[in-house]
Parts: C-alpha cells; structure tokens; sequence
C-alpha cells in the first residue's frame, strides 16, 4: 500500500502545471472581429445607400453623424409603402456569435426581420431617438464556430408610424471567433423591456424578441415584401 516513492508529487505537480498552461489556451481561441457594412461580407439588394465621407447622401432623409459611425460608413436602405421590390440583404461570416449593428432611428424605421438557419425575429425600435448609434440589430451566439453562416434580412414596412418612406441604417458586425462559453441564444433586442432572452439552451432555436407578437403573426403571414399589409381587425 506504499505509495511508489517521491514519484508520485512530482506528477500530481505535472498535472497542476498542465491543467493551468492548457486552460488558458482554449479561452484565448476566442477573439472578435468588426467588421465594416463596406466589406463584401454584406450583400445589400434593393434601395440602399452606400454613404462615405467621399460620397455622402445629400437626398438620403436620414443624415446621422458620421463620427459617431463605425469607419464613417453606413448603408441606408429604404422601403416604401405599396413598393413592389424588396430592400434585402446579408452577411456570411465563420464564427460562433456574430453581432449586427446600425443606426436606429425613431418613426422612420422599418421591421427588419432576420433569419439565421430555423430561426427569425423582427427588430422593431420602440426609442423615441433620432439617431441611435451602435444598436444591436441582430445577435445569435452558441453557433458552430467551424462553419460558414449567413445573416438575411428584409424590410416589412412599420405600419405604426404614417411615413411613408421609411429607412434603416446598416453600419458594422462584430464576429466572435472559437468557442466560448456563452449560451446560446439569438435574440432582436429592441429597446422596449422585456426580460425573455432564453438562456442555457443548447441548440440555437430560441426566439427572443420584444416586438409587438400579434402585429409580426400579421407581418408573417403576408409575402414579405415592402408593402403596406392589409390588417383586417375583427
Ligand atoms: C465580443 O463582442 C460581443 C458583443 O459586443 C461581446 O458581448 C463579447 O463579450 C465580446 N467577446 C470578446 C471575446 O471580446
Ligand atoms: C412575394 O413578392 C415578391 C416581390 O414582389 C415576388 O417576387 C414573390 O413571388 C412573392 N411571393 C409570393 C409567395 O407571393
């Protein structure tokens, strides 16, 4: 029953060593990376706006200030009610969370509503602010960080508000490379309160958004496009 001589401290002494010069390795797998509505990562379809300081919108309604923009830049897509094309786009990114941000913008803005693999949530901004700066769109985390994703998303007009071209400024992501610890969720957060986001699920299939659930049902179950839904109230 004699432990094998002084053998046996050395290696419990290894394993402690082992143990504190591995752990730290797989956090710091983890990183982020921003990245500009100017990359080709974004696709934008439709009525957008590519604005710079070299090329700025002197007809665009919404005129943000560019310093407090990421890079200066930012994409302005319109919609219009009774409109018959689709303001659309997208971002492919590889990583385990990806995080889209814009400019909010108070009565003017459409839905937008995203979709990532299964799921799709609407942000719809309920803030009474001019220009927002760095508003989270869009986030999803707990994603397989090996593989290729892509973000869609699509205007819906905001029925709540009577203006009739109404725009949504698109102006950076954020993708987290490696794994992390962060549980799964893909949320729209919006700025009116609503504690829902889920958390501690292990597939990515949980909504959360803050959105007006019935009028997004309505939203749904038309083509969605830019136009005006007729909402028939009973
Ligand atoms: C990456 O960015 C997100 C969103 O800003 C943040 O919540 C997260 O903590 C960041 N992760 C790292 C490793 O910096
Ligand atoms: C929805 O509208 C788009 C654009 O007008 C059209 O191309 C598409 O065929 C429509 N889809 C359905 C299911 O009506």
């Amino acid at each position: 029953m004699r432990p094998p001589r002084s053998f046996l401290p050395f290696l419990s002494f290894l394993s402690v060593f082992l143990l504190l010069v591995c752990a730290p390795s797989a956090n710091s797998a983890v990183s982020n990376t921003t990245i500009d509505d100017t990359s080709s990562a974004f696709v934008f379809t439709g009525e957008w706006t590519a604005v710079s300081d070299s090329q700025p919108c002197e007809f665009c309604s919404s005129q943000p200030d560019p310093s407090q923009t990421f890079g200066g830049t930012w994409h302005d897509g319109n919609c219009r009610t009774g409109a018959t094309d689709t303001t659309t786009g997208s971002f492919t990114f590889t990583g385990s969370a990806v995080f889209i941000y814009g400019i909010d913008q108070a009565q003017s803005q459409p839905n937008i509503v995203f979709t990532l693999g299964g799921t799709q949530t609407t942000h719809h901004y309920t803030g009474t602010e001019r220009f927002a700066y760095n508003a989270l769109f869009f986030s999803a985390t707990g994603l397989e960080a090996g593989q290729t994703h892509t973000v869609n998303w699509i205007f819906n007009v905001d029925s709540d508000t009577d203006v009739v071209v109404q725009s949504a400024l698109f102006d950076y992501a954020i993708v987290t490379s490696g794994t992390d610890d962060v549980p799964t969720s893909v949320t729209t957060p919006s700025t009116n309160p609503n504690p829902t986001l889920a958390t501690n699920q292990k597939e990515p299939t949980t909504i959360s958004t803050s959105t007006a659930p019935l009028r997004s049902r309505i939203f749904y179950s038309h083509n969605r496009t830019c136009v005006r839904p007729v909402v028939h109230l009973s």
